[in-house]
């Protein structure tokens, strides 16, 4: 057990970083749980810390693109020019690993994952140390992802030394993480940065190859980024009919259901999916937390980023 501290303090940060100790650290997606990314015994305890169930591979987050041009043997032209206009930024880009980078971030494969944070924290963190940091979401595994230093605490406290506390994330769902097939770019997480975007910067139509978001085979992990109460997506009205006499929390979007419920979240009364995204993690959280038996979300338009609140929504639901 560790006395866990929440602050600002950046040299205390790089300070553990360098022993080899695991920081909690603000990006604008979500909040990581950082380690030196080139020391595998640091490595070794995220996955303890998160209670991760197999090695899954981490993302490497660096400052700048001469830091991440080390840690890969090339980069297609379409990599080039997407980092020129989305990072830093809610992006991690799938690229062939050089040797500086140990298989126990790539669990093994000849990829790795390349992400720039625009948190400013986060970057001048990154360019204080000589080596990138792993890390992945600092939630225990399988729950929500924090977007508060005050979340990672809930999850981590006792765990890690120290939690650097850079506000609420201002994205609030992860990066978009892409890979490239002879040039053409495939999203293999939706996230921060929406398919039209990409498909803007590269004049070319964009893939999705998902991995995939509802696991049914018995053993497989009940879900991701779940509630701990059982969490329901789609027809509002027919699923509440469906659970009488029990507490209903609902996560809308820009309109009440106009229902009585013991509790209602509207993310965007103003209809910006920006706003629903940023808010969503917090609005799990709150009904998580709250005193109901279910939670109910409507589906999101299905453009841009409610792509992606979609995707964490079905990801959360719970399978009966
Ligand atoms: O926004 C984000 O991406 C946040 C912040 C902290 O940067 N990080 C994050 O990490 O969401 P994590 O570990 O929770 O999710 C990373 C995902 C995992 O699903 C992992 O399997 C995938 O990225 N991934 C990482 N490296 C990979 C690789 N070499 N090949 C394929 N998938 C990879
Ligand atoms: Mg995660």
């Amino acid at each position: 057990m560790y006395q866990t501290t929440i602050g600002k303090e950046l040299d205390q940060a790089k300070a553990l970083l360098e022993r080899g100790e695991l920081v909690s650290i603000p990006t604008e997606t979500v909040y990581g749980l950082a380690a030196n990314g080139f020391n595998e015994v640091a490595i070794a305890k995220i996955y303890e810390a998160k209670n991760r169930p197999q090695f899954n591979p981490l993302i490497l987050h660096v400052a700048n693109l001469a830091q991440a041009e080390r840690l890969v043997t090339e980069m297609p032209d379409a990599c080039k020019r997407l980092m020129q206009s989305l990072s830093p930024g809610p992006i991690t880009y799938l690229l062939p690993k050089s040797t500086l980078v140990p298989d126990m971030v790539t669990a093994g494969s000849a990829r790795v994952a390349i992400r720039i944070p625009a948190h400013p924290m986060a970057l001048e963190l990154l360019t204080m140390l000589d080596f990138p940091l792993a890390a992945p979401s600092a939630n225990p595994s399988g729950y929500v992802s924090p977007v508060s230093a005050m979340h990672v605490f809930e999850g981590l406290q006792g765990k890690i030394r120290y939690i650097l506390d850079g506000g609420s994330c201002t994205i609030g769902l992860e990066s978009t993480i892409v890979g490239f097939e002879e040039d053409e770019v495939v999203i293999h997480r939706l996230g921060g940065i929406t398919a039209e975007q990409i498909s803007t910067i590269t004049g070319a139509e964009v893939k999705t190859s998902l991995a995939h978001a509802s696991p049914t085979a018995p053993g497989q992990l009940k879900s991701h980024y779940a509630t701990t109460k059982p969490l329901l997506i789609g027809n509002v009205q027919q699923l509440i009919n469906a659970f009488p006499g029990k507490k209903i929390g609902l996560l809308m979007f820009n309109q009440s259901a106009g229902l009585v419920v013991e509790k209602e979240i509207l993310l965007s009364p103003s209809g910006s999916l920006g706003e629903a995204a940023a808010g969503l993690f917090r609005a799990m959280r709150l009904l998580d937390q709250s005193d109901l038996d279910v939670i109910i979300a409507q589906r999101f338009p299905d453009t841009g980023i409610g792509r992606a609140i979609n995707d964490r929504l079905e990801r959360a639901a719970y399978k009966s």
